[in-house]
């Protein structure tokens, strides 16, 4: 049976290096035999342009068909004066919260090839390869109630509320098992439970389902700590799991470790497998139809696609090899560029990257 990939290339840098990430996986298609069938949508400022809203529900119904979705970027200064309603941006909460992609997953990866671009020591980060399981649709960004009031005295106050179900981190706790299961088998949970009682919480639920998966050694440690350890021994690290806003600064903090936002990729995912898969950059508006941005956060996106959505790991690890055999080949599209490296343009990559299967 064919699986269904929905190409949403949105606006910005997102066509052109969506261009390449499709050229790379009809590659894995043939050299495969996958099956994969692929349609495409729009979202964004393209979607605003056409439709006159960021996504249409007409387009969520069909991304929501499909076995996953491939995403390129959306947003930028053309649609910044309109109504925040109808921005780009909110074509992406719309598909994620529509979908109930609670399991965000942003791997880590130090390439050998560009150990110069990181601001750590290479000893430090050489050979660095984490993961970063990030819970995203729950926790103090979406618990209620929240505000600004005015006190009896006059002052205002601000608060939000930090709430998890048992059910909310059993399913990240799971995919996070899965994860490490899937690769050093090491699991670090991140939490503050000696002060925050849902996080308290948070750990009882993953010592609870520990001992199904014995593959995999757990362990915990209080988010401060945890950020101090992503810099100073970020490979002591295989696969971490927290909650919402500590998953939103440490994935921004591991991500920097590995030098440039041109290479990373990221997966949001729901219970039934079911992915949205982007770089972590956006549309880049500063250099967008000029041929030069870098694609292989993209690419590397379509490879996390196959390997978490749609069960193609070799297909998936051929990819990663092929983007690896392409900086050893000293390529380097302008935001990845050393002296003595050669400059390529984004379709460049994309063909080598082809190439190199
Ligand atoms: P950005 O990630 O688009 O760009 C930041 C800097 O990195 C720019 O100098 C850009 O040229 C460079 N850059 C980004 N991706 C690159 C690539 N693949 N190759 C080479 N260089 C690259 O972030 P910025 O400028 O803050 O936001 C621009 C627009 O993108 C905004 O409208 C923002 O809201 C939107 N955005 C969208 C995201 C998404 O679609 N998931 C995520 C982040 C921002
Ligand atoms: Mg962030």
């Amino acid at each position: 049976m064919s699986k269904k990939i929905m190409i949403l290339p949105g606006d910005g840098i997102g066509p052109e290096i969506v261009e390449q990430a499709v050229a790379v996986l009809k590659t894995a298609d043939e050299k495969f035999g996958l099956n994969l069938e692929f349609s495409q949508g729009l979202i964004g400022g393209a979607s605003i342009d056409a439709h006159g809203e960021p996504l249409t529900d007409a387009e969520l119904a069909k991304a929501g068909e499909c076995d996953a979705v491939l995403l390129g970027a959306v947003g930028g200064p053309k649609w910044d004066t309109l109504d925040r309603a109808i921005r780009p941006e909110k074509g992406l909460l719309k598909i994620r919260s529509g979908l109930g992609l609670y399991a965000n997953l942003r791997p880590a990866i130090l390439y050998p090839q560009l150990a110069g671009a990181s601001s750590l020591k290479p000893e430090v980060v050489s050979g660095l390869d984490i993961l970063i399981v990030r819970e995203l649709t729950g926790g103090i960004y979406f618990g209620e109630p929240r505000g600004i009031q005015t006190l009896e005295n006059g002052e205002k106050q601000g608060f939000n509320t930090y709430v998890y179900k048992e059910s909310e981190i059993e399913r990240i706790a799971r995919t996070a098992f899965e994860a490490a299961q899937k690769r050093g088998g090491k699991l670090c949970s991140v939490d503050k439970a000696n002060v925050l009682e849902v996080t308290v919480l948070w750990r009882e639920v993953l010592d609870r389902l520990a001992p199904e998966y014995p593959d995999v050694e757990l362990s915990h440690m209080y988010v401060d700590n945890a950020a101090m350890q992503l810099v100073r021994a970020p490979k002591q690290f295989d696969v971490m799991v927290t909650g919402n806003m500590f998953g939103d600064i440490l994935s921004d903090a591991a991500a920097m470790l590995t030098g440039s936002i041109g290479m990373l990729p990221s997966a949001s995912m729901n219970e039934t497998g079911f992915g949205l898969y982007e770089p972590c950059h956006g549309s880049a508006p500063d250099i967008a139809g000029q041929g030069i941005a870098n694609p292989l956060a993209t690419i590397l996106s379509a490879a996390m696609m196959l390997r978490y959505s749609l069960d193609m790991g070799q297909a998936a690890d051929a990819i990663e090899a092929a983007v690896s055999k392409v900086l050893d080949q000293g390529l380097r599209t302008a935001d990845i560029y050393t002296e003595g490296s050669k400059k390529v343009s984004t379709a460049e990559m994309g063909a080598a990257v082809v190439a190199a299967f």
